[in-house]
């Protein structure tokens, strides 16, 4: 397998499903080795099949996100196990959405735990190896991709934390962006819209059934859209930095 990423590693958190397991796949296709990291391992050791069996070169690394030494952690057993770390795709997250009032406070913790806390614990992790990376790197330059949402630029009744802990994402992803301009370390940010995925599996049942008649009349984007927005970030030339890519269903208002 050859492409723009060879010679490449890339680390994907929240890998098993979704826009992280599309984004893995993609990556691989254009010669990165992956790493895959997520909690349901049965589903990394299957996706690790298929990219392996496409030619791809791939490694599992069970984590919670949510655990500060996984998550510390994360970027050095990406490098025990596959020499390097060029781009760090900061994907894994969840979207716990409901009123405010009488909401479980349970679910705003584990949000802020995974979409901001954890990613900034993994993306601490990785600095020292992708600053190494920047330099020694064949293509001269190196990547932290953090999926953020359409619900990092615009606010909603009823997704206040969600809401918050995007905006976190996207507020920590610029300062880090430009803390290292001049460092061979590009920070970019993806905010997709609807997309068909299991994220919205996880809200109570009275939630869900608002959000399905919220959206019945959209057709949401596929995770490979997403997955197609972040190797375009990730293969431009090392001069071009594409900060933001906010990608929505065309249909979606
Ligand atoms: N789908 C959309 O409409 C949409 C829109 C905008 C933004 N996004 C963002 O896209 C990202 C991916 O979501 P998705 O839509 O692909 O949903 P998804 O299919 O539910 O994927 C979420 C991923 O996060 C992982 N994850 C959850 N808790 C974790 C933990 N504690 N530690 C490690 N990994 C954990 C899950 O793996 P395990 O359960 O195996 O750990 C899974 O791989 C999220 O950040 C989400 O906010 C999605």
């Amino acid at each position: 397998m050859t492409g723009l990423l060879d010679g490449t590693v890339a680390l994907v958190t929240g890998a098993s499903s979704g826009i992280g397991e599309a984004i893995a796949i993609a990556l691989a296709d254009q010669g990165a080795a992956v790493a895959i990291a997520a909690r349901r391992t049965e589903r990394l050791a299957a996706l690790a099949a298929t990219i392996h069996d496409a030619g791809g070169r791939v490694t599992v690394i069970p984590a919670d996100v949510t655990d500060r030494t996984d998550a510390l952690g994360l970027a050095n057993a990406v490098v025990a196990e596959l020499g390097r770390l060029d781009t760090l795709v900061n994907n894994a997250g969840v979207m716990l959405l409901g009123p405010a009032i009488g909401a479980p406070v349970e679910e705003w913790e584990q949000m802020v735990a995974l979409n901001l806390q954890g990613l900034l614990w993994v993306t601490h992790g990785a600095l020292p190896h992708l600053l190494a990376a920047g330099q020694d790197s064949p293509r001269g330059v190196a990547d932290v991709v953090n999926i953020s949402s359409v619900a990092g630029r615009t606010v909603r009744s009823g997704s206040g934390v969600y809401n918050a802990t995007k905006w976190g994402v996207g507020a920590f992803a610029e300062s880090l962006r430009q803390e290292l301009a001049d460092k061979r370390v590009r920070v970019s940010l993806i905010e997709p819209g609807a997309v068909a995925t299991e994220l919205r599996d996880h809200l109570r049942p009275e939630v869900r059934a608002a959000q399905e008649s919220r959206f019945a009349s959209i057709t949401p984007l596929l995770a490979s859209d997403i997955a197609d927005a972040a190797t375009f970030i990730v293969t431009r030339r090392a001069e071009v930095g594409i900060n933001e890519i906010l990608i929505r269903p065309s249909t979606q208002v």
